[in-house]
């Protein structure tokens, strides 16, 4: 994921969108703004706030906003989620989505030892959602896989492994069943393998895959997997290392790359500075790898660790009395 493409300022479009994304996102850019970094951040509107204020959920100017920037950190949408975060990964042609799963001190997770990522294909399989009308038997939904989208996200993976020291990737797949597309995603796979020598392959059926995961969480390293193979694994993933406020994710493209936490706007807990704001951090921290910061990346992950060591410093989903400010107050003091 990461690029060398360092350079002396970035332009970063920030949409905070709806109920706790505001919260989320003003404390991760009060640290990043304590990093020796110049961004330059310009602010786009969307979410259920935006539609009511302006009649669209998506303003034009925040896509060409997000088109012109180097990388976009995403808050949370609420109701309007499918029109704003699906559609802007759709229109920016975000094809890999990336999920890490790593356990954290002071968090549920099943064990010490999990630190891997998926690699999840972005934008076809299932997920065209090209359901046929109902037939007299019931319905039908078509499932595509092209080389094209296949190779260039293995590509990704296998290149992420290279860049990142990580020894293996895993291909997941039920190429026993479906022999034609997940067939071809499996010679696909192992014909880009052959371009990474120094990396360790091994293939899995999902089926096996979710229950290793369960079984050997320790054991992965990289999953690349096809659209809902990968939904599906990276909230097993997500149930692995126990918590919402703690999952980050990417979505790259080529003409452009997004950041945002796994959770949603929680109208439950809006507006009373109780959000952990480490998803959101987390996320950041993806981007800032994503530009080549990486040793502030580095500074950030560590201060953050630092007080996830630190169970009394913690917000209330993770078991501690500490507002969302008082938690980035903290990190910004660990820098
Ligand atoms: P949610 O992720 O907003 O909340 C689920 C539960 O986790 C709530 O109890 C919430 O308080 C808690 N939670 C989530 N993030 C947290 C954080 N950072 N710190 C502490 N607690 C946290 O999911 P939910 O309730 O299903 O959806 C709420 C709204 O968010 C809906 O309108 C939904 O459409 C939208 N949504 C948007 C997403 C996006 O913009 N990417 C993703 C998921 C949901
Ligand atoms: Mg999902």
């Amino acid at each position: 994921m990461s690029t060398s493409k360092t350079k002396d300022s970035y332009k970063i479009a920030v949409v905070p969108g709806d109920g706790i994304g505001q919260e989320v996102m003003k404390a991760t850019i009060d640290v990043l703004n304590s990093l020796d970094i110049d961004f330059e951040y310009v602010y786009g509107d969307a979410g259920d706030e935006c539609l009511e204020r302006t009649g669209t959920a998506l303003p034009s100017e925040t896509l060409d906003m997000i088109r012109e920037s180097d990388a976009c950190l995403f808050g949370a949408a609420g109701e309007t989620a499918a029109d704003v975060i699906v559609k802007i990964r759709q229109e920016m042609k975000m094809f890999a989505n990336l999920r890490p799963v790593k356990a954290y001190p002071n968090t549920n997770s099943l064990s010490d030892d999990i630190d891997f990522m998926i690699v999840r294909e972005n934008t076809e399989g299932m997920y065209i959602a090209d359901e046929e009308s109902y037939t007299d038997e019931g319905a039908v939904a078509k499932r595509i896989i092209t080389r094209e989208a296949e190779r260039r996200i293995i590509d990704y993976a296998f290149n992420y492994a290279a860049e990142n020291n990580k020894s293996k990737v895993t291909g997941v797949h039920k190429a026993n069943v479906l022999k034609k597309t997940d067939g071809l995603f499996k010679e696909i796979f192992y014909e880009v393998a052959k371009d990474y020598p120094d990396i360790a392959t091994e293939d899995f059926y999902v089926d096996a895959t979710a229950m290793y995961l369960i079984t050997q969480p320790e054991s992965f390293e990289i999953i690349v997997t096809t659209n809902l193979f990968g939904d599906i694994l990276s909230d097993e993933g997500a149930g692995l290392v126990g918590g919402l406020g703690l999952i980050p994710s990417a979505n790259i493209g080529e003409d452009g790359a997004l950041f945002e936490p796994v959770h949603g706007s929680a109208p439950d807990i809006a507006g009373q500075n109780k959000a952990n704001p480490i998803a959101m951090m987390l996320s950041s921290i993806m981007m800032l790898r994503y530009l080549g910061e990486n040793d502030s990346a580095d500074r950030f992950e560590s201060a953050i660790l630092k007080v996830l060591n630190d169970a009394n410093k913690l917000t209330s989903d993770l078991g501690g009395s500490a507002t969302t400010t008082e938690l980035a107050d903290e990190i910004i003091k660990n820098l």
